[in-house]
């Protein structure tokens, strides 16, 4: 199947990148969010990467504004009705997504493959809320999207062999190195992320060693470009900690058990980064 029109539903962080990304590759984007003024941020935040990329020289002026040519917003889910596949990005809410689901699978037509960006929900699930559960699979965007390596392919119990073949070749179409994974909670990225930070967490928890220590035995004896800790502040504690909840309830897995001390840290607010201590403590940025 040849994808042309692409809809995203959702111009948050992960939204915006992936809108970036398609309309980059040549695809017309539509993308959906729920306010003018959530739209017009999303929308400028990709101008804004799109403006950095012809600054650094990665792309040029015209390349930019052909890229920027082919995105138009919108605040109405029907006009991704007309797409041959579908991004959902809203938050990480089942309910939340599965209403998104049942609305795109009765406005769009019997072609569309729908998609989810979730990190860590059943896609499954997702996929019998609709009418073609054959045609809805995850693709798990890792951030930052545009100069990310990977797309995190996730076939649903459902997903046909003909809508994961055209997926493929979609990924591929962006740039980005393909893997396959099953509908496992956390399915491959994830799943070894969170199980290496519980993993550092607990050496941490247990006075094994300083957090600097932890870091730098993956750092340096792996070449990870940063420490589980150092990392998992990064991307925000309450992130961290609400993905991992999610995965141990699903899975029920040891490797996966949220940890006491990032839940102590999630509720005294002190979420990583963003607040200017986390594992570390941070000078305030501007
Ligand atoms: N943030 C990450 O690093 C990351 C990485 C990989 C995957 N994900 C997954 O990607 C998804 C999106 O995450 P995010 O970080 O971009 O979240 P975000 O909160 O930045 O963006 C979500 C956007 O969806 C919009 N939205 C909510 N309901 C909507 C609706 N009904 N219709 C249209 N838009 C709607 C919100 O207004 C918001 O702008 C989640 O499932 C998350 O787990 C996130």
């Amino acid at each position: 199947m040849r994808i042309k029109r692409v809809g995203v539903v959702g111009c948050g962080f992960m939204g915006a990148g992936i809108v970036q990304v398609c309309a980059q590759s040549g695809y017309e984007v539509t993308v959906v969010e729920i306010s003018e003024q959530i739209l017009s941020k999303g929308i400028a935040a990709i101008e804004y990467y799109l403006g950095r990329g012809v600054e650094k020289g990665r792309i040029s002026q015209h390349d930019r504004d052909f890229a920027r040519s082919r995105i138009k917003g919108s605040i109405t889910l029907e006009d991704v009705s007309d797409r041959d596949l579908v991004i959902e990005a809203t938050p990480e809410d089942m309910e939340l997504k599965k209403k998104v689901f049942v609305q795109l699978d009765n406005i769009c037509p019997g072609h569309t493959i729908l998609c989810t960006n979730t990190s860590c929900l059943s896609v499954t699930e997702l996929a019998r809320a609709t009418n073609r559960p054959d045609s809805v699979i995850g693709t798990h965007f890792l951030s930052p999207v545009p100069p990310s390596k990977l797309l995190e392919i996730v076939r649903a119990d459902t997903t046909s062999g003909e809508t994961l073949e055209a997926v493929k070749d979609f990924g591929r179409s962006l740039g980005k190195e393909i893997l396959v994974a099953k509908d496992t909670p956390g399915f491959i990225f994830n799943y070894l992320l969170l199980a290496l930070t519980g993993a550092a967490v607990r050496l941490l928890e247990n006075g094994v060693a300083s957090a600097e220590d932890i870091d730098k035995s993956m750092a340096l004896g792996l070449g990870h470009p940063i420490g589980p800790l150092a990392l998992a502040d990064f991307n925000g504690l309450d992130v961290g900690y609400m993905v991992s909840c999610a995965m141990y309830r699903r899975s029920k897995d040891p490797c996966l058990a949220p940890s006491v001390i990032m839940r102590e840290m999630v509720e005294s607010g002190r979420l990583g980064r963003k607040t200017g201590e986390g594992f570390y403590k941070y000078k305030k940025e501007k």
